[in-house]
């Protein structure tokens, strides 16, 4: 498999801080963290590893953060989908490793970041909408279990790290792909506002779906994805834990903005 991204150059660090009080930010909204998060990381870059279950924020934290200090964003998941996407149209047998590891080998993925959104190549053809759509959800946990796309992915996640800082987010990115990671964030908010937040998503773009159908495709990509033998989900142990149940999306990156600041200042 091949990848590419392709972003613009974003050397220049601009962190401003938002305001918001810590002790009432601590206080009101933080059921959660209490560990130490300074891990060192390996290379000189800044890698902000998020994980977390899925339909939880992580990407609009993610893309928020990067935007906010003019890091590369990629979505671990976005790969994920769209090799699914590829198995399903040429029919790949997932149960044979030798046609899943000849499937990978021509697939070509590139990145584009515009405006901190994910666009995503397959093999030449924009796949960014396509990939999020209930058929590529319903089969992306089975394929992301298998061996030989976990190897492959890794590696080209690691590959990204290595020349800019980063802000990835995924299900193994603290664990796998980053054990040195900057600075890790493991998200989780209550399954039933996560599964309302999604369903509006998909409903404000035309999708039609119940509400049931989106929760009941969470809980199963939870359960799929905790319980594999591939680098399941799990939370790193210096992993901060950000619940976002009750948090705006301004309140979590600023959460994530005064934990990485330490490492800008570096
Ligand atoms: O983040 P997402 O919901 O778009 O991810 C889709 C699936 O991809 C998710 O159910 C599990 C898998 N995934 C993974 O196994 N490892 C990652 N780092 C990211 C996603």
């Amino acid at each position: 498999m091949k990848l590419t991204v392709q972003h613009k150059p974003m050397n220049l660090v601009r962190w401003q801080p938002i305001t918001i009080s810590k002790s009432n930010f601590l206080k009101n909204n933080l059921g959660i963290v209490r560990k130490p998060y300074l891990c060192g990381s390996m290379s000189s870059n800044i890698v902000v590893a998020i994980d977390g279950y899925s339909s939880c924020g992580k990407s609009t934290l993610a893309k928020a953060l990067a935007k906010k200090l003019h890091f590369v964003y990629v979505d671990s998941g976005a790969m994920y989908r769209a090799v699914t996407l590829y198995f399903l149209r040429h029919g790949v047998d997932i149960l044979s490793p030798k046609a899943v590891s000849e499937a990978l080998q021509n697939i070509h993925l590139d990145f584009h970041a515009k405006d901190y959104e994910t666009h995503i190549t397959l093999n030449g053809e924009e796949v960014s909408d396509e990939i999020r759509e209930m058929k590529i959800s319903e089969l992306v946990s089975p394929v992301s279990a298998l061996k030989e796309v976990r190897t492959e992915m890794v590696k080209q996640q690691q590959r990204m790290g290595t020349s800019s800082n980063i802000v990835m987010d995924g299900r193994d990115i603290g664990t796998t792909v980053f054990p040195h990671a900057s600075l890790k964030i493991f998200m989780t908010a209550d399954p039933k506002i996560r599964a309302e937040r999604r369903y509006k998503e998909m409903i404000a773009k035309g999708d039609s779906i119940s509400l049931e159908e989106v929760f009941e495709n969470l809980a199963h990509r939870d359960y799929l994805d905790t319980t594999r033998a591939e680098s399941p989900l799990t939370r790193a142990e210096d992993a901060l834990i950000l619940d976002n149940t009750e948090l705006s999306p301004n309140e979590q990156l600023a959460f994530a903005l005064e934990h990485v600041e330490p490492f800008l200042k570096k």
